[in-house]
């Protein structure tokens, strides 16, 4: 029997939550909601680095390569715009543009990837 493909699925999963509670911060960044937010946010950042590094690892795709440096940049970014929200909500409407580019980045990225 095929073995299921866990870590896609690990990593379009924590994705979905990631940017669902992340816009969700953007709509209402209400000081009430802000821990749980960044409880979910956080907690599905590290799952998608974990699914990502163990699919970068399945697939043996290098490491050290500009690829893996976009995504991280992705990644990184993604997963600190909740937390801003909270801090400086005047800047949601800007930040919300800035999470979609990153997203798009990181989806172009997959399907153009050089190796
Ligand atoms: C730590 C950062 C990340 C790493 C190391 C990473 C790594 C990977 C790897 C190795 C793949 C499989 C590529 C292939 O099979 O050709 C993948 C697939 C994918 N990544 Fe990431 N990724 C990261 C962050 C992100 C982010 C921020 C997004 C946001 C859009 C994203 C979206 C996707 C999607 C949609 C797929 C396709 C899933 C599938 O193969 O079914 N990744 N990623």
């Amino acid at each position: 029997m095929e073995r299921l493909p866990y870590y896609q699925i690990l990593h379009l999963l924590s994705l979905i939550v990631l940017t669902a509670h992340t816009y969700m911060a953007f709509a209402n960044p209400a000081p009430e909601n802000r821990k749980r937010t960044l409880l979910i946010t956080v907690s599905a950042a590290l799952l998608l680095f974990i699914s990502g590094f163990g699919m970068l690892t399945i697939n043996k795709i290098p490491f050290a390569t500009g690829w893996v440096l976009v995504k991280l940049v992705c990644w990184l970014g993604l997963a600190g715009l909740a937390g801003v929200a909270y801090r400086k909500p005047h800047l949601r409407g800007i930040l919300s543009t800035v999470a979609l580019v990153l997203i798009v980045t990181a989806l172009f990225m997959v399907y153009r990837r050089p190796f």
